[in-house]
């Protein structure tokens, strides 16, 4: 069997799940190992400099370990830090995940929202992302952690409150036509904001183009010639809860049960 090249994907909860799903469509034969942190969740209220000490441990350790071919950075709030410091640090290609604001400026006509974590929205990166790709439309900001909250409950089985949602939303509704879902945990929850927002605003996230990028740094790898593996293995940096909704959703995307990581002290 040729060698199939082994992506990991990293998040600091579920929402690397939303890009997980969108690169194992494009590319379904590769083998994938998905690594939260969910000790340090959540990480839009995370102190810089924790943030990207724990990345660095976490992705360096796990890519020796696993001998991974490629990285995915499935986190707004760490790929506007971290990738610098990864890409220096790594010798195998590292993928980030930034907020779509140029796709997002180019389909608008009003003005674009952007919904993202707390830390995001004040990152200077998400600033000159605004500044060179929506110079001609306002960029509405809105950052909650609690909107990243209702998705790990989501996952975790319970039900979304779409009147809470609204109000989350509030400051944007009339405001804007299309919004950015600048973390990749909003994704998971895109009905139900499509929902709160009257299906009257477009939503716009990175997850495509994420998979795109990915294919492209493989694009030696045979799809149809190699057989992925059949389940995928997913690890978790501190214990969780009640696991059986998590584990019941992560068993139709392909992977084993929730596993906690092999590196104890991480
Ligand atoms: N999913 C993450 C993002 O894209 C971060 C969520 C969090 O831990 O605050 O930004």
């Amino acid at each position: 069997m040729p060698n199939i090249p082994k992506i990991l994907i990293f998040d600091s909860g579920v929402g690397g799940l939303s890009v997980f799903k969108e690169i194992k469509a494009l590319l379904p034969h590769l083998d994938y190992t998905y690594l939260f942190d969910n000790k340090a969740y959540p990480y839009g209220e995370l102190p810089q400099s924790i943030l990207i000490s724990r990345v660095e441990n976490l992705i360096q350790r796990m890519v020796q370990l696993q001998s991974i071919d490629l990285v995915v950075i499935a986190c707004n709030t760490a790929s506007t830090i971290v990738l610098p410091r990864l890409r220096q640090i790594l010798t195998v290609p590292v993928v980030g995940v930034v907020p779509a604001i140029k796709p997002a400026s180019n389909l608008s006509h009003k003005a674009v929202g952007l919904i993202a974590t707390p830390a995001t929205i004040k990152r200077e990166y998400t600033h000159h992302l605004i500044h060179n790709f929506s110079p001609d439309k306002p960029v509405e900001l809105l950052g909650s952690t609690r909107l990243v909250n209702m998705a790990e409950d989501k996952l975790c089985g319970n039900p979304v409150d779409i009147n809470e949602l609204k109000q989350i939303l509030s400051p944007l509704i009339d405001k804007v036509d299309v919004a950015v879902l600048g973390c990749t945990h909003f994704p998971l929850l895109k009905k139900e904001i499509a929902e709160a927002f009257d299906n009257k605003v477009m939503l716009v996230d990175s997850g495509e183009a994420i998979a795109r990028r990915v294919k492209s740094l493989l694009a030696d790898v045979s799809e149809k010639s190699s057989v992925g593996r059949e389940q995928y293995d997913i690890y978790c940096s501190a214990a969780l809860g009640d696991k059986a909704a998590l584990n019941y959703y992560i068993d139709k995307l392909g992977f084993s049960p929730i596993e906690p990581l092999p590196f104890l002290d991480a």
